[in-house]
């Protein structure tokens, strides 16, 4: 049994803890907003926040949330209300969409560490959340945005 956190709520888990926490949110906890894209930490599709660090949760470990605070986007707001997601909506970032709760989450953590990040800093935090659709001109936007903001 593994207990931690999610969106504030706390909560038992069975599973191998060799089991990526991606699953266990998505299948156990019914949790769908965190994707899958390509299951080796190289799209950032999964990103949640762990203690409000931004962990790829295709490769981490279920025992690895053992006692920790997890955020998924369902968590990141009630309401879609949070500076990023409004910014998001402001500026239609999505294209299809699939990449973009990962983004968020990203780019959550990110102005939550940082509120004003410099260009070399957003590249930085960024450089790991691919989009096929190609709206990184419109993420960066939305992250000045909230920034300025
Ligand atoms: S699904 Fe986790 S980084 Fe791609
Ligand atoms: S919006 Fe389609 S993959 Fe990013």
């Amino acid at each position: 049994m593994t207990a931690f956190t999610i969106n504030g709520r706390a909560v038992d888990v069975t599973a191998d803890p060799g089991t990526p926490l991606l699953w266990v949110i998505r299948e156990q906890l019914k949790l769908t907003g965190t994707k899958f894209g390509c299951g080796v930490a190289q799209c950032g599709a999964c990103t949640l926040h762990v203690d409000g660090e931004p962990v790829r949760s295709c490769v981490f470990p279920l025992s690895g949330a053992e006692g920790r605070s997890i955020t998924t986007i369902e968590g990141l707001s009630e309401d879609g209300s949070h500076p990023v997601q409004q910014a998001w909506v402001e500026l239609d970032v999505p294209q299809c969409g699939y990449c973009q709760s990962g983004q968020i989450m990203s780019a959550s953590a990110l102005l939550a560490r940082n509120p004003s990040p410099s260009e070399a800093e957003i590249d930085e935090a960024m450089s790991g959340n691919l989009c096929r659709c190609g709206t990184y001109v419109r993420i960066r936007a939305a992250i000045h945005r909230v920034a300025e903001s």
